[in-house]
């Protein structure tokens, strides 16, 4: 597993926009929050546990935890005028939080970098109350369609998303079945589709061309390979006919 980090803050943010209306769609479990703490769990940038903060504003408190010092930073600078908001630096599998303590928890793209996700998971379950939601949003790397007429590189290129990019490649597939194995109830699952339409817009929020040298450099792909899908994709794209598309997941549950 190589898991290099393709998300800096600027990727985060830039994704972030493109990804607005399924982020959306995952506060909705969160509006009923009345009081207490909702955690973002993986939070980045911070943009979730913000705009959650707002629509909870003087009724509960949202705390982010990341692991990654340089976003928890951001983060704080970017909430610094909200009063009811924190930043943490912390472990998804390890929160400092108390047990039936949180209101609400919401993570998104982070149960595929985990190594251990049973390990956050049961931490997840140890700290929500009773009934309160848990919502995940996660990238279906393997429904990943590039469309450039090479089929067998296309599924090479599937292959290392999902066996070699990140550490759980196949999280998003499994969500509903670790929740239930969790004990997490009222579970249900909803898949949106995300359509790019420009090489452009594929490198943006992709990163296909870093992904084909990596690949290279791993003898994931020959030099060949990467030159004739890249040919294919800009063929694509001068002809008017390139499309990309990859589907993410929301699953939401209650404990
Ligand atoms: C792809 S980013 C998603 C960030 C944010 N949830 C969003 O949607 O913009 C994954 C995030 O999970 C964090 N992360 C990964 N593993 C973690 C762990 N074990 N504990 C805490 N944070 C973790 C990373 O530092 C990164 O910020």
């Amino acid at each position: 597993m190589t898991d290099t980090k393709h998300y800096g803050a600027a990727y985060l943010s830039d994704t972030g926009n493109f990804l607005k209306h399924i982020k959306t769609q995952s506060y909705q479990p969160f509006a009923a929050v009345q009081a207490g703490v909702v955690l973002d769990l993986g939070c980045g940038t911070g943009m979730d546990a913000i705009n959650l903060a707002d629509m909870l504003k003087g009724r509960a408190e949202v705390v982010g935890v990341d692991h990654d010092a340089a976003l928890i930073e951001k983060a704080m600078a970017d909430a610094a005028d909200r009063k009811n908001i924190r930043f943490v630096k912390g472990e998804t599998q390890q929160l400092a939080e108390q047990d039936h303590s949180a209101a609400g928890v919401r993570m998104e793209r982070v149960v595929q970098h985990l190594i251990e996700p049973d390990r956050t998971f049961a931490e997840v379950y140890r700290v929500l109350q009773a009934d309160a939601p848990f919502v995940v949003v996660e990238t279906i790397w393997n429904s990943l369609n590039l469309y450039a007429g090479l089929v067998e590189t296309e599924q090479k290129i599937r292959n290392y998303l999902v066996d070699t990019k990140v550490n759980n490649g196949f999280a998003g597939n499994k969500l509903t079945t670790d929740l239930a194995r969790h004990a997490f109830k009222n579970i249900s699952i909803d898949t949106y589709c995300m359509v790019v339409r420009s090489l452009e817009e594929a490198n943006r929020y992709l990163f296909l061309e870093r992904i084909f040298s990596e690949m290279q450099e791993n003898d994931a792909l020959t030099a060949h390979e990467v030159a004739e899908f890249s040919k294919g994709l800009q063929a694509a794209d001068r002809g008017g006919y390139f499309l990309t598309s990859m589907n993410i997941v929301i699953a939401k549950a209650t404990k």
